[in-house]
């Protein structure tokens, strides 16, 4: 099979998951954005509302961000390949005093994750790349043997399983919840850190 008939089963698989999904509440899939193969592969959490909407990881919010300082490092949309460890939106169902209902993202559970392990795998041997950044603290479980973002952020690992680098990074998100100083600061260390890294490796 050439690459892209394999991207072709990948979405597919992806769409009969999630379709056939009655665990919770989904919102949508998308599949993922950029080339492949390639060297630089970003592993996010799951799609928001902007990211079904249009079909691509990161043009959200969050997206702006990480487009920010993705350009900051010298890179672009278009030399990186960005997807997510969830390929669908999970989403829970909020009503207020009116009873008016309102629809929010949630972070995926386990099991839901689990339901793409295999897709997150093959899709890692397509991309072939030399370096992942986890965004956050979902795909970071995933890859690494470190639980938490807060002790391994911007530290290169080498997974021995898939042999590849792992670049660790806070989801950009969290510079909205955190809007500290020494936060920004931090995080805008970790990307010239993965400047550095892509430089050595
Ligand atoms: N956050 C993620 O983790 N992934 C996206 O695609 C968008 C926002």
């Amino acid at each position: 099979m050439n690459i892209n008939d394999e991207l072709n089963k990948i979405e597919f698989d992806i769409k009969h998951i999630t379709e056939t999904y009655t665990g919770d509440l989904t919102g949508g899939y998308i599949i993922g954005d950029g080339p492949v193969p390639c060297e630089i592969l970003f592993i996010g959490e799951a799609p928001g509302k902007t990211e079904v909407e249009q079909g691509k990881p990161f043009v959200g919010m969050a997206g702006k961000t990480f487009e920010k300082y993705l350009n900051f490092i010298g890179l672009s949309r278009n030399n990186v390949r960005i997807t997510n460890t969830c390929f669908f939106r999970p989403i829970k169902s909020k009503e207020n005093l009116n009873g008016r209902k309102s629809i929010s993202n949630r972070t995926p559970k386990v099991s839901e994750i689990n339901l793409f392990k295999h897709i997150a795998q093959r899709k890692i041997e397509l991309v072939n790349p030399k370096i992942i950044i986890t965004l956050g603290n979902v795909p970071l479980k995933q890859w690494t043997s470190c639980t938490n973002i807060g002790e391994c952020h911007g530290k290169l690992i080498f997974n021995n399983n898939i042999n590849i680098y792992i670049f660790p990074m806070y989801h950009p998100s969290s510079l909205t919840y955190n809007r500290s100083e020494d936060f920004l600061k931090s995080y805008e260390e970790d990307w010239l850190k993965l400047k550095e890294s892509l430089a050595s490796i």
